[in-house]
This record gives C-alpha cells, structure tokens and sequence, in this order.
C-alpha cells in the first residue's frame, strides 16, 4: 500500500503535504514525491527512499511554491523502488498529474494500446498507464478532467485511490477511490481541502472529513462544495461529513523514541478502552451489540471459522483456545491468504470472524467477500472505524486501541485479545458452558489486567539487559504450550520483522519431533512456561533444553522457584487465570524485540520490506 497527499487551497501546500507524508510513512516507505504548481509551472520533486531523502531535493526555496499540491510515499508494487517509478506520474504532454494507491491489473493491455496510439513510457508502473489512458480519454472525447477520470476508471479493472490535477486547471484536484482509502478534509467555507490516505496529514487543520466509499469520485474545487459521484453509473452522491474523533497527540510519539514502544507502553489504557462500557463487573455482564443483536445466530453456529493475517491471525489461535473453552463451540483458524483461494465448506450456519487491526487487509477482505457469497454471518474485529473490513462486516465489534502506527502490531494484538475474550465470554454464559461464578471470577480478573499489564512494563530494563546480551545471535526459538503457543508465534514475528533474525515459534512439545536438533550453545530459546496448564511438561522440555546447551530466557509467574533454577534469564508476569495469560506473557516479548532492534540499529518504526497494512496481494 501506498501513502497519498494533497492540498489545494490559499496556505502554502508545501508543508502540509511533507508532513502528512511523514505521518503516511507507515504505509510505504521505499520512495517518496510531491509535485506543486506554484501558478505558472509544476515542481516535481521525487526520490527512491524515504521522505526525508526527499527534503534534500527542495533546496531551492522556489521549488517549495505553490498553493495546490500532491505528494506520495510508496510501497512498490509494479517496478522497482527507484526515482523513475516513484509517484507523482505525469501524462504524455505534462499537463497531467497523479497520485496512486492500488494496483492496476489490466495495465499491461491498456499500455500496449497506448503504446500503438504513439505514447511512450518511462516507468514500469501502472500508474503511468493510468493517467496516459486518462489523457487519451479526455483529448478523444473533449471533455474536462473529472469526465476523463471517470470514462478511464470505468476501463480499469483493479484497486485505487488516486488524486490527479490538471496544470490548465489547476484550482481543482479530482479523487477517486476503489479497494484503497482516500479521505478529504473540509476547510472552513469550503476554502481549502486536504486530501489522504487517512486523516492524520490534516488533523490539525480542520476536523471535519468525508471518506469516499468504494466506487465514488469527488470532484475537489475551491470555494465549492465538493461534488462526489458514482463511478459506473455518474449518479449523484450526497457528501457525508463526519467529525473526527482523533486528535494530534494520539499520533504523535509523546517523547517515546519509537511509536513502537510508545504503542507497547499504551496498552494498559488500550485494553481498558477496549472493555469500557463493555465489561459491566458490578452487574456481572457482558454488553456488546453486535453480538446481542445477533445472539440467535452465535448460539446456533455449528462452527466458528477466523481468518485474518500476521499478528491478527495469531490473536485467532489464541481465540481459539479460549471459545472453545469457554463457550464448546468449535473453531478454524485460517490464513485469509489460503482460506479465499481454495474452495471451503462454508454453510449458513458458519459465522466467520474477520480480525484485522487496520481492517484494509486485501486477502482478508475478499475472504469475508468470498464467506459472505457463500452465505456465512461475518463478524469483524477491525481497530480501524469505518475500515473496508467493519463496512463489509454482518456485525462487529471494534478494538479501540487507537492509532497503531510501529509497523510491527503491540497495542493491536492485546485488544484483538480482549475483545474476543469478551465475546467468548458473553456466549459462554448465553450457552450456559459457564457457571456464573467462574464468569463473575473472570470478569474481575479480566479487569485487573491493565494494571498488571502497567506492572509488567516496569521490567523494561531488565528486558533491554537480556536484549543486549542476544542482539548478535543469528537464530531464536520460541516455545509456549496452549493458550501461550501462539504468543510464542507472535513473540517470533516480531523479532523477525523488526531485528531481521531469524526466529521460529513453536509448540514446546513439538520442539523433539524436529526443532531440538537446532539447539546448541549459540541457540536462545524464549520459553513460556507460567505455573499453570501444562507447567511440568513445559519444565521437562527446558531441561531438555538446558541439557543441550541451549541459552534459555523464561517468562514465568512470579515467584516462580524450579524454572529460575534451570533457566538463564527469567522475566516473571503476574499471576492470572490460564486463559488471560496471553495478555500478560506477550508483554515482554514485544520488548524483547523491540530492545534488540534497537541494538542492531534498524529501523523499528518502519521495517524493511514491510507495510503497516497489506492491502495488496
Ligand atoms: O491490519 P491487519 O491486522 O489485517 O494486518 C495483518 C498483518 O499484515 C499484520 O498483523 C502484520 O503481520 C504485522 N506487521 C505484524 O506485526
């Protein structure tokens, strides 16, 4: 996915695009560019890197002119990262000007044809195509840019959201949006407008915003109101404004060296945000309306089925355990990537929950697209209001984590948790798999877990201590048993994703059918062994362990007394009910990661290679 911006208005656009594309970075972030028209010319500055290697192009104060602009930062799809294929593309005659979210998959067609109509190209993208078909469209049939726009969107087959401008008529910037977000920020009067990905760049601006739905065009001019329109059928849509909820310092770091420590040390507040309003302790309830509302249909599935990616699918495995514990209903855990590709057994009595934090996941969309189709009740788990995911969703419930910016997801997992252990709950006690007592005992546990989360925090040193000790190790494994086995899966992405060392997580029971062939004296191995489920068979594989040399980080309940014996490190959590222990046992492992990434110098916030949300294939 990719990061757009644009202004058009009376301040400079300059800086406001820059900034709103350092607040985009975390979308795409191998090449950035902006272009400005400063009343009688553009100025089109791009590079292969970040934002800040593009600063270095703007040495030239005049280059900064200009109150109408877009900007770009870019995660690569169609060409290599480099200046030529960095966003914003030109047309053939110059005249034209785009910004591009999204994939253009007949690209390949259009191009050959435009190739034999005299265009010539000068990137690998498909963007490039896009705005020659626009040009072509709008010299063909003489009609204004937004016409243009729409006629070539109609030939495409794909995802996008772009912003495109006319240097003949550049009092105007015209939108479009299908698959890729794209908001528009509403200056007083209609006097100036901001438009991208999402409304971080013009927070401070202006809290009033309308976010284009799939299929709508907005047509962007000074000092009237905006015209949006359907794409296929040219038929008037009326604008709805919505206020925004978010404020600067919810995206800002607060003096937090990365976002991504910044969001680990949220999470306390993050989970009580979550159960607030939901988790009623004193009259011993659980209240969700999206499961009220739908109370017949979750008490009659046969089966549940999650899909979702990366971390969110790792906060399925972990719900898994737990539905099936606490509410005897059966549940699959998929990747969305597999799951929409074959061909499942999906009944009516299916319900499918979708988990994703920014709720944009292309493979998990057309996964609950595909469940839908085939007459399955999608329930989705989304961080982000008013995501595509929540929009497609039968029902839902949100995580109110807040913005997670760190490309790796902390705050975002834990929620994911919550939320679903809730839920769990709530049908436990509908079912009757529940006594009351056991729900009321939970429901005070559950609501202790922020302040243990806060608690747990406090070990950020001793954390950093072991870090230090491990950053040149080439190799981790770790292990967890039960609820905790996919917490030792996600311990291992992160430090996959953020330091680059490889890590492997596992069953700890699997760990002799394979994985205790890895272990020698150069081989950490995180383990989680707190003192319930399976405390001693886990006890029995860190002797095994010990007895191959390998170096053994321990994360245990406090005061803990066999496993301090044998283990290397030891990070002691809170006591808490087995089943709540996830929340509490990823806590170090995220700063595990994050200390060690630290140390090897890379780049926490934005890691290589990665998006925030993966809204492509
Ligand atoms: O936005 P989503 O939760 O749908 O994203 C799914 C994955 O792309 C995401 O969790 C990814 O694995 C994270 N980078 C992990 O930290």
């Amino acid at each position: 996915m990719c990061g757009i911006t644009g202004y058009i208005g009376y301040r400079d656009a300059y800086p406001i695009i820059i900034n709103g594309l350092q607040r985009l970075e975390y979308r795409g972030y191998d090449s950035a560019g902006v272009v400005l028209y400063d009343g009688k010319q553009i100025n089109l500055s791009k590079t292969k890197g970040k934002v800040s290697d593009l600063l270095n192009k703007f040495d030239a104060e005049d280059a900064k002119k200009g109150n109408v602009g877009i900007g770009h930062t870019r995660w690569a799809t169609h060409g290599v990262p480099n200046d030529v294929n960095s966003h914003p593309h030109t047309s053939q005659s110059g005249d034209l000007v785009i910004v591009h979210n999204g994939i253009i998959e007949n690209y390949d067609t259009i191009k050959k044809e435009l190739i034999n109509r005299g265009y010539t190209f000068h990137s690998d993208t498909d963007t490039e195509v896009l705005i020659n078909l626009i040009e072509e469209v709008k010299k063909n049939n003489n009609v204004k840019l937004g016409k243009a726009v729409q006629i070539a969107l109609n030939e495409v087959v794909g995802a996008f959201a772009i912003a495109v401008f006319d240097i003949e008529k550049p009092d105007e910037i015209v939108v479009a949006k299908l698959g890729s977000p794209i908001a528009i920020g509403i200056g007083k009067d209609n006097t100036e407008f901001f438009i991208a990905s999402d409304a971080s760049p013009f927070l401070e601006y202006t809290k009033d915003a309308i976010y284009l739905e799939d299929e709508e065009m907005a047509i962007i001019k000074v000092g009237r109101a905006i015209e949006i329109r359907k794409i296929n059928d040219d038929s008037v849509v009326t604008a709805n404004v919505q206020e925004l909820q978010m404020n600067l310092e919810q995206i800002e770091k607060g003096g937090y060296d990365h976002f991504m420590l910044k969001e680990i040390h949220e999470q306390p507040r993050a989970i009580t945000d979550t159960f607030r309003g939901r988790l009623l302790k004193d009259e011993a309830i659980i209240k969700m309306a999206g499961i009220e509302d739908n109370m017949k249909r979750f008490l009659n599935a046969e089966r549940i089925l999650i899909v979702a990616c990366g971390t969110s699918w790792h906060a399925g495995l972990v719900a898994e355990y737990i539905f099936e514990e606490f509410a005897r209903i059966p549940v699959e855990v998929e990747y969305a990537s597999e799951f929409r590709y074959r061909n499942p057994i999906i009944t009516e009595k299916d319900i499918v929950i979708a988990i994703s934090q920014s709720g944009e996941t292309a493979d998990t969309l057309a996964a609950i697209k595909m469940a839908k189709s085939k007459g399955a009740f999608v329930f989705g788990v989304c961080n982000v209001v008013g995501s595509s995911i929540s929009r497609e969703s039968d029902a839902g419930a949100y995580t109110h984590a807040g913005p997670e910016i760190g490309v790796a997801s902390t705050k975002a997992f834990t929620t994911q948790i919550t939320v679903l252990t809730l839920i769990a709950l709530r049908l436990a006690r509908a079912k009757g798999t529940m006594s009351s007592s056991d729900f009321r005992m939970y429901l005070h546990e559950m609501e202790l877990i922020p302040n243990k989360v806060e608690k747990l925090l406090e070990i950020d040193s001793k954390v950093e201590e072991i870090a230090r000790k491990y950053l040149l190790s080439t190799n981790f494994l770790y292990l967890g048993r039960g609820f905790n086995f996919p917490v030792a899966l996600e311990g291992a992405l992160k430090l996959k994703e953020i330091s680059y060392i490889h890590a492997e997580g596992y069953p700890a029971a699997e760990m002799k059918h394979g994985p205790i062939a890895l272990i020698d004296d150069r081989m950490p191995v995180v383990v989680i062994a707190t003192n319930k489920g399976h405390y001693d068979k886990v006890v029995s594989n860190i002797q095994e362990i010990k007895s191959r040399q390998g170096k053994i980080i321990a994360i245990v309940t406090e005061g803990d007394t066999v496993v301090k014996e044998i283990a290397d490190h030891v990070i002691e959590i809170p006591d808490t009910e087995e089943a709540l222990t996830p929340l509490l046992t990823t806590i170090p492992l995220q700063l595990l990661s994050y200390y060690i990434a630290v140390m090897r110098d890379c780049n926490v916030d934005q890691p290589r290679n990665l998006a925030k949300s993966v809204t492509v294939e």
